[in-house]
């Protein structure tokens, strides 16, 4: 099940879990940023996840185990219906995962809105 909700309507349980998959998958957490959120939902488990501010996607991840099965892309196709546009997100350069995330939001029609030294600006018109 998929599911964009507010942060607040979050139960505690929903919260410890989107930090746990963030904290799986990146150095930094940014959860508290965060004002809505996009989850993907199996079982009692979150195993999809992206945050969102203003009209910023951030740290979209999925559970290592689900992955390539789609769940990314229902996140980002259930932003891309529900969110006013545009909507931007960063991609970092000079990571081992630069050119395969710059491919993963072209392929879903995301295109670089401007880039410097140290990152994307992606923009879904
Ligand atoms: C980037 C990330 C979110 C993608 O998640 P995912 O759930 O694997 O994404 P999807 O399954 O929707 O798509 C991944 C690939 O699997 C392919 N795929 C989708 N369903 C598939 C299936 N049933 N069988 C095989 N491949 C499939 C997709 O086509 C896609 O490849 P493509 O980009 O070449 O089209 C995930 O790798 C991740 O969490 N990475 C670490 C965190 C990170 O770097 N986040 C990015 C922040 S900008």
């Amino acid at each position: 099940m998929i599911s964009i909700c507010l942060v607040n309507n979050l139960t505690t349980e929903q919260k410890i879990q989107c930090n746990q998959l963030i904290d799986n998958n990146f150095k930094v957490n940014r959860f508290n940023d965060y004002t809505n959120v996009v989850i993907y939902i199996l079982g009692n488990n979150i195993i999809g996840f992206v945050g969102i501010y203003d009209n910023l996607l951030n740290q979209l991840c999925t559970n290592i185990e689900n992955r390539r099965s789609g769940i990314a892309t229902k996140i980002i196709n259930t932003c891309i219906k529900t969110m006013k546009k545009p909507i931007n997100l960063f991609i970092d350069k000079h990571k081992d995962t630069t050119d395969y995330l710059l491919s993963f939001y072209t392929k879903r029609k995301f295109e670089i809105e401007y880039e410097n030294d140290v990152e994307y600006k992606m923009i879904y018109k």
